[in-house]
């Protein structure tokens, strides 16, 4: 798979730096297979890049892991943090390219990799307007704006934290087997600005996995469309449609493909977004250089910020931008494992017999479109639809997100999803992390996946352990 920049240019030397061997050396190590106990499984480049892009891929590596400073600096190619940020860098989230981990009771977002999205409805026909149009996918809250920052420089306030309670519930399988599942209840304590907009809806998100984005942006809307059934016309229960965001390089209504609600529609808008919010950077599509601070947030938009003449006046160039999203776009997705093990081939077929693969698709054939560029058509296995279907109201979030309603999600690719414990240490699946592993999160779904959950807790311990192992292969 190849995913070329729009612009490449000459490196600013500030990129490169002791970590650029660091990095070198895992690009090194790329043919290596990915193995149960492999924690660099997600970091590897997709085979076929060019050394030219290899070192692309090095350079958005390390552009992808740089911790960003306080502007001013002598450093102006990595100042501008902030105001209020989430985290100095990418990899402060997506660890390794994994997921991230959500607090536990008594943590106060500890970890980074759970952020709280905020939004109001409308109050007014501009707004109304603004959404219907499809200019934005929400309203900020007026204080706090479309994200909750929990950190910020020095001499400012970090807007909240988060806080955490679980509520546990048991669930009796069919053999006997209890499953505690726990259900977590967010709340947002500290506000430093004041309180929160009385209409403001929260929607808890998890930093997901970084593997194969560039592969899912290949996709063809066609081949997204075709397996939409928004009115279910097949009555299997399942409907499936695809978000509809602006493009904002076009101004286009495209398919959303990226964020759990599917709401950012190409991968460079994905990385400038979390840029501009994440980490509080001006960029070249979100040129405010604080960030999600709002006008309200007077001394926050009144900061020193780090853009710079030689960037483009921004802190984040295109450049930049360019070699992220290049970086992202290339990663490999992990050679599946135990392929030809009879327990995983059995839980293959119970994978498709139970109806997953009816969201969790298995095939897509990318690459057609882009045969002028030099790639390849290929066949990919990402074991998603890209499509939103409401998942019921156990998890339902209540804020919508562009079409999406508060009670759909994009059903998330599974590929690489039996690496998670070697990559991160442990397991956190669904949008908000809740499920502590693969049952847990089958036993969450409900809505159109009612009937998939409910043949789950139908099924004898073996064909259960062989559907599990099965998802561990990927
Ligand atoms: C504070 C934590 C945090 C930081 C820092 C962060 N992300 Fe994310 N990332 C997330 C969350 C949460 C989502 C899901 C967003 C949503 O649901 O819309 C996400 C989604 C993504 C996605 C889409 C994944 C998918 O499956 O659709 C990409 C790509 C991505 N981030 C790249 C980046 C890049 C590049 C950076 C650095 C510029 C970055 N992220 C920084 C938390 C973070
Ligand atoms: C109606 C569509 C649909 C069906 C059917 C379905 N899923 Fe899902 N699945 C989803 C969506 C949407 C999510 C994300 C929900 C969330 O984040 O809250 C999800 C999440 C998951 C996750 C967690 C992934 C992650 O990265 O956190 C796993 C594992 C999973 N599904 C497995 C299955 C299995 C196994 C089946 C069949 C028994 C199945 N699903 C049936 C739509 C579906």
């Amino acid at each position: 798979m190849m995913y070329l920049p729009a612009t490449r240019n000459s490196y600013h030397p500030i990129m490169l730096s002791r970590n650029f061997l660091l990095v070198a050396s895992a690009l090194a190590a790329a043919a290596t297979p990915a193995t149960a106990n492999d924690t660099r499984a997600y970091m590897r480049p997709a085979t076929q890049l060019s050394p030219f892009d290899g070192l692309d891929f090095t350079v958005g590596a390390h552009l992808f892991e740089r911790a960003w400073v306080t502007a001013p600096s002598s450093t102006q190619a990595a100042d501008g943090l902030g105001p209020l940020y989430n985290a100095r860098a990418c990899s402060g989230c997506h660890v390794r390219n994994g997921r991230g981990a959500p607090p536990t009771v008594g943590e106060t977002m500890a970890r980074p990799g759970l952020v709280l999205f905020v939004d109001v409805p409308p109050r007014n026909a501009a707004e109304r307007a603004l959404l219907d149009g499809g200019t934005v996918n929400n309203i900020g809250d007026p204080v706090y704006g479309l994200q909750l920052q929990d950190k910020a420089i020095p001499g400012h306030a970090a807007e909240s934290k988060l806080g955490v309670a679980f509520r546990e519930h048991g669930v009796t399988l069919a053999d006997g087997t209890e499953v505690q599942l726990r259900e977590p209840a967010y709340r947002v304590v500290a506000e430093a600005y004041g309180p929160l907009d009385s209409t403001a809806r929260l929607s808890p998100r998890l930093a997901p996995p970084m593997i194969g984005m560039g592969l899912l942006e290949r996709i063809d809307e066609a081949d997204i469309l075709a397996a939409a059934d928004p009115g279910d016309r097949d009555g299997d229960g399942i409907s499936g449609r695809a978000n509809r965001v602006r493009d904002p390089l076009t101004g286009a209504r495209v398919i959303g493909r990226f964020g759990h609600k599917a709401g950012n529609a190409t991968l460079s808008q994905q990385v400038q977004v979390a840029f501009n919010r994440d980490i509080g950077l001006s960029v070249p599509l979100l040129r405010n250089a604080a960030g999600d601070c709002t006008q309200v947030q007077s001394d926050c938009i009144a900061a020193a910020d780090g853009n710079s003449p030689q960037y483009d006046n921004l802190e984040a160039h295109q450049q930049v931008i360019d070699l992220v999203t290049l970086y992202v776009g290339n990663l490999a997705v992990p050679p599946r494992r135990d392929i030809d093990n009879p327990a995983v081939l059995a839980g293959e077929r119970l994978f498709v017999a139970t109806g997953c693969a009816k969201c969790h698709r298995t095939e897509f054939r990318v690459g057609a479109a882009h045969a002028a560029n030099g790639a390849k058509p290929q066949t990919i296995h990402p074991y998603t639809d890209l499509l939103l279907h409401d998942l019921g109201e156990a998890l339902a979030d209540h804020r919508p997100e562009g079409l999406a309603d508060g009670r759909e999600w994009r059903t998330p690719p599974l590929w690489g999803i039996g690496l998670t414990r070697a990559v991160s240490g442990a397991e956190h699946y669904l949008h908000d992390g809740r499920a502590l592993n693969l049952l847990e999160a089958i036993l969450w779904h409900g809505g159109e996946a009612q009937a998939q959950r409910d043949a789950v807790v139908a099924m004898g311990r073996d064909d259960r352990q062989h559907l599990l192992r099965f998802l561990e292969s990927l």
